[in-house]
């Protein structure tokens, strides 16, 4: 591998370790908040006990999302020089409020957590809500300096300096809205979908008193809830993402689509490879019309096709698989949170055994659509860092010692998560949910 390829794939697996444990910090606190509050309309004592265990884990997450951020930070400035030239010039300023963001949240899990029992239900409320405030309000500030690589502004090159700098216009750069969106609806999915695996795989256990079995049904339904309610948000979100790429960065929606010539009625391909050398796509099911209007809303928009462009400049064909892996764990959400609720609320039965076994599937295929996301959307922008501005290969650092690194990191990320699920199952372990449900005078049965 040469040194940017070293590079890219150091900064890539420390990315893909850290965006796990950011992605379930900013989806928990809505869980909890969600948690809160229904304890609060419905009186039912089963929906604080979920706020408090799902706080401590919570914690667990924050414990490993702070410091692997914190590498992320380091290794921006030591893997990307060139990159942080312009961070530090234009797109400096999201940075610097993030900083408040997480003062914000940090503070008011600290009042949460130690002070819960003394705070009145409204201020415990509000308590949460600003945690989750904060923790959003981070995801979508780095997101900033994330979508300002795909769509920049604020600043102009003459002769390779950097003029004209206006740090707001960079802010609020085009892609924004839309990423900013995505980014947050899909870390609430995964976070609901987190508490789904969960609760459906307490469920599969047998053996358990019918108190307990009512609480996780309770988180079950929450769960579903919010994942399906935030899968539809993520689908349409997405949406606004795919136009926006189709204004901005039209040759990776091709290369997302494999479509090669420019034209209207474009089909969108499902499944099959993408082949540069023959530009051609095989083996896909395609989708006459459709990709048109996911780009212009209208089934005789014209979309730019990979020959439009030069071949140097064409980001990696597999991302093809990666935006057909995303959209279709989309989907499949989608399907997996509403059919259980419709069971559920038409039948009032107990979920079927392969209904819950599915359901643990949930949490993890989530966050599978999580890191193809980012993977598809960081590759995609390839061969640029900010997209026809900096190359990748000019914002690389020359260090020649990387190799060593990278084997190192892969290292410290397997151990670090193997001793995150150590001490989330020791913790829930010695835990158990039954004290706390029976200290309460027993939960309702639903
Ligand atoms: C259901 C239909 C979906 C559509 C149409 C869609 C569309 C898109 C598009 C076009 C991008 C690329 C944005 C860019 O390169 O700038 C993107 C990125 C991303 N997607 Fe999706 N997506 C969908 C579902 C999902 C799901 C289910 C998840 C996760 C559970 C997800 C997570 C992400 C993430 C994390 C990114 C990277 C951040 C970004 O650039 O926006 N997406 N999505």
């Amino acid at each position: 591998m040469d040194t940017v390829m070293l590079a890219r794939s150091l900064f890539g697996s420390s990315m893909a370790f850290h965006i796990i444990f950011a992605t379930l910090g900013v989806g928990l606190p809505l869980m909890i908040v969600i948690a809160e509050i229904l304890f609060h309309v419905k009186k039912d004592p089963d929906y604080s006990t979920m706020a408090k265990r799902w706080t401590r884990g919570f914690a667990i997450i924050l414990g490993v999302a702070i410091p692997s951020g914190t590498i992320v930070g380091a290794m921006l400035a030591l893997l990307w020089p060139g990159f942080m030239e312009y961070v530090g010039q234009v797109i400096a300023l999201p940075f610097q409020i993030e900083i408040w963001a997480f003062f914000l949240e940090a503070l008011f899990m600290s009042i949460y957590v130690y002070a819960a029992d003394r705070l009145p239900p409204l201020l415990r409320i509000v308590s949460v809500i600003l945690v989750a405030i904060g923790a959003s309000a981070s995801a979508v500030l780095i997101t900033d300096a994330h979508a300002w690589m795909n769509t920049p502004r604020g600043f102009k090159v003459v002769n390779g300096e950097i003029t004209d700098v206006d740090p707001w216009a960079a802010v609020l750069n085009p892609s924004i809205w839309s990423t900013g969106a995505h980014v947050l609806s899909s870390a609430y999915m995964t976070g609901a979908f987190a508490v789904a695996s969960v609760a459906a795989y307490k469920l599969l256990k047998r053996g358990r008193t019918e108190l307990e079995y009512a609480y996780h049904r309770k988180a079950l339904f929450v769960a579903l809830l919010i994942g399906g309610v935030m899968s539809v948000g993520t689908a349409v979100n997405g949406h606004a993402t795919a136009q926006m790429l189709h204004h901005y960065l039209p040759e990776k929606l091709a290369a997302a689509e494999g479509l090669f010539e420019t034209r209207a009625y474009a089909p969108l391909a499902i499944g099959g490879s993408v082949d540069g050398e023959d530009r051609t796509i095989r083996g896909a099911i395609e989708i006459p019309w459709a990709l048109s209007f996911l780009a212009t809303n209208r089934f005789d928009g014209v979309v730019r096709g990979l020959n439009d462009f030069p071949k140097e400049n064409w980001p990696p064909l597999y991302i093809h698989t990666l935006f057909n892996l995303m959209v279709g764990i989309g989907t499949l959400l989608i399907l997996m949170s509403f059919a259980p609720i419709a069971y559920r609320l038409l039948l009032k039965r107990p979920y079927p055994r392969w209904t819950l076994l599915a359901l643990v599937a949930s949490g993890p295929l989530s966050m599978i659509g999580i890191e193809t996301g980012w993977i598809f959307s960081c590759t995609g922008r390839q061969p640029w860092t900010i997209y026809h501005v900096q190359r990748t290969s000019d914002a690389a650092t020359r260090s020649e010692s990387l190799g060593l690194l990278f084997v190192l990191f892969i290292g410290i990320y397997l151990f670090l998560l193997l001793v995150t699920i150590v001490i989330m199952r020791y913790y829930f372990k010695h835990h158990p949910v039954l004290p706390e449900l029976s200290s309460k005078g027993g939960a309702r049965l639903e």
